[in-house]
């Protein structure tokens, strides 16, 4: 089965309105597999670096502000198309535009609290799982999990 890797995040508004294992489960529920899962209160620096291609944008002071507020949840999910399947089972960026079946169009209205974040190309996920999870982590259980179930 052709396969990918994702880099899924619950921000920190997600974490405090108990959202984690409702967005775990619909990935679940989609037939993608977790890989590796870790809550981490993560450093502004570390959050600059996730973001680092915003800056310069009027709301990137805030976005780092409020993403490093707080515990996040940092997922990496396998599966066939995940990183574009898993765009899609978040919604639009701007909760208002976000159809109703997604996440962010189930849960939120405000697009500087929109919940989760997900890796927008094949490449961004390998950089953001490889941020957040470390080079030694990017390696050999992945290529493993990819493939086979349980
Ligand atoms: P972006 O990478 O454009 O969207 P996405 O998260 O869907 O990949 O933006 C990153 C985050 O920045 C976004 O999830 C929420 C925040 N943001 C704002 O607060 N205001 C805005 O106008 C935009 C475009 C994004």
């Amino acid at each position: 089965m052709a396969s990918e890797l994702t880099f899924i995040m619950v921000k920190p508004d997600g974490v405090q309105r108990g959202l984690t294992g409702e967005i775990i489960s619909r990935f679940e529920r989609r037939g993608f597999k977790l890989v590796n899962l870790k809550m981490v209160h993560a450093s502004k620096e570390h959050i600059e670096k996730h973001y680092e291609d915003l800056a310069g944008k009027p709301f990137y002071p805030g976005l780092v502000k409020y993403m490093s507020s707080g515990p996040v949840v940092a997922m990496c999910w396998a599966g066939k198309d995940v990183v574009k399947q898993g765009r899609i089972l978040l919604g639009a960026t701007n909760p208002l535009a976000s159809s109703p079946g997604t996440i962010r169009g189930d849960y939120a209205i405000d697009v500087g609290r929109n919940i989760c974040h997900g890796s927008d190309a094949v490449e961004s996920a390998k950089k953001e799982l490889e941020l957040w999870f470390g080079q030694e982590a990017a390696g050999i259980q992945y290529e493993r999990a990819i493939d086979q179930w349980v």
